[in-house]
């Protein structure tokens, strides 16, 4: 099987807390707006638009292995694109994100979440995965959004500070809020299976928005929801890797989810976040994004403290702490990459 083609790769190694050679990374949102061959090939309108076509999206999701010489490439695609492929009417707006035209308000619009089937209605990220594959000397991770944060989407109607009328669901009727919640988790079940079929070597559940919950509202509502889509994709064998914003206070809940990797942001220095996760886990993180803005100097020095808090742990994958800023200088994130292949350090003991 294809996803198998990379179990010696650092960067699976690393997710298993396996002995490698180097310490691997790659960045959330690599391929994006701050790549001038990005802006060459994406064209205007919708980004799903893009994402439904794989000459494009194929492309798309090479060119930051090319450019920063990364030891893993992201799956160019959208959290959105299983709801929207299900025919939720959405939409991802420019400056903006993802836009819901009638936002998740009562029990019947659970009609509007039929199941996914990848062949059929997602095609093209398959497509996509299976041509990137072909060329890629790299593993390709593919991912899906958690319930939590797909689900934010859908009752917010678009972007959200407080994440309100969410909470308010989740809070005032539970057994909606959990229907809701099993909804979204086989549409990410199904996409993810459809993608590690097609040869994804790893997958990354995004839970972005989670860290707006208390320990007790993750625990209730959002917890059990995320650990069976990743209990699901563990048939597969491939590694899987749980992250999310803000989620210092959940990161024992998130290691207790199932994933070999927990992303963490970077309000939590590595060392800290290894206590709390617990031992058996991987982690990943957690440069600041911001700090590549303030350039090569500070970008360099903020990545030692990173390798230095990891202190040569096996167990670890550099990452920025969240997606790579739109203004972020590529030529700076190169530099990144090359510090990281030159100076970390992978214990073996
Ligand atoms: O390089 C990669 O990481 C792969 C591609 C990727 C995209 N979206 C492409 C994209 C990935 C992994 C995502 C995940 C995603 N999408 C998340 C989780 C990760 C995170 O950042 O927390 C979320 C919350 C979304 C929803 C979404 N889609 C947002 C908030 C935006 C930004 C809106 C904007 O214009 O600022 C999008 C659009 C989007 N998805 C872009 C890209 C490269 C923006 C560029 C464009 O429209 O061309």
């Amino acid at each position: 099987m294809s996803s198998r083609r990379f179990e010696g790769s650092d960067f699976v190694r690393a997710c298993r807390g396996q002995p490698h050679g180097r310490v691997p990374v790659w960045f959330m949102r690599q391929a994006g707006r701050s790549l001038p061959e990005y802006r060459a090939v994406r064209g205007d309108g919708s980004i799903l638009d893009a994402i439904a076509d794989p000459d494009r999206a194929a492309e798309i999701t090479l060119q930051p292995v090319r450019r920063y010489g990364v030891d893993a490439a992201i799956l160019f695609s959208d959290i959105v694109v299983p709801v929207h492929a299900a025919g939720f009417g959405m939409d991802v707006v420019p400056g903006t994100g993802p836009v819901v035209e009638r936002p998740f308000e009562a029990r019947r619009d659970l009609d509007r979440l039929r199941p996914l089937d990848p062949g059929t209605d997602t095609p093209y990220v398959i497509e996509t995965v299976r041509r990137a594959v072909d060329v890629l000397d790299v593993p390709l991770i593919g991912f899906a959004g958690a319930p939590f944060t797909v689900a934010s989407y859908l009752v917010e109607g678009g972007p959200s500070r407080h994440h309100e009328r969410t909470k308010a669901l989740m809070l005032g009727d539970e057994a909606l809020w959990h229907d809701l919640m099993d909804r979204l988790a086989d549409l990410a079940i199904a996409s993810l299976l459809s993608q590690v079929e097609a040869g994804a070597a790893a997958v990354q559940l995004f839970d972005s928005w989670a860290g707006a919950l208390s320990p007790e509202q993750y625990r209730r509502g959002v917890a059990p929801h995320s650990a069976r889509v990743l209990e699901a994709v563990g048939t597969t064998g491939v590694p899987r890797i749980h992250f999310g914003v803000g989620t210092g206070e959940l990161l024992d809940q998130m290691g207790g989810c199932g994933a070999e990797v927990v992303g963490v942001d970077f309000r939590v220095p590595i060392d800290e976040a290894r206590r709390r996760v617990g031992p058996g886990r991987a982690l990943q993180g957690n440069l600041d994004p911001a700090v590549v803005l303030a350039g090569e100097a500070a970008a360099c020095e903020a990545a030692r403290a990173v390798l230095a808090a990891n202190g040569g742990h096996p167990g670890f994958v550099f990452n920025l702490g969240h997606g790579v800023l739109p203004s972020s200088d590529p030529d700076v994130l190169a530099r990144v990459v090359q510090l990281v292949h030159d100076e970390g350090d992978v214990r073996t003991e």
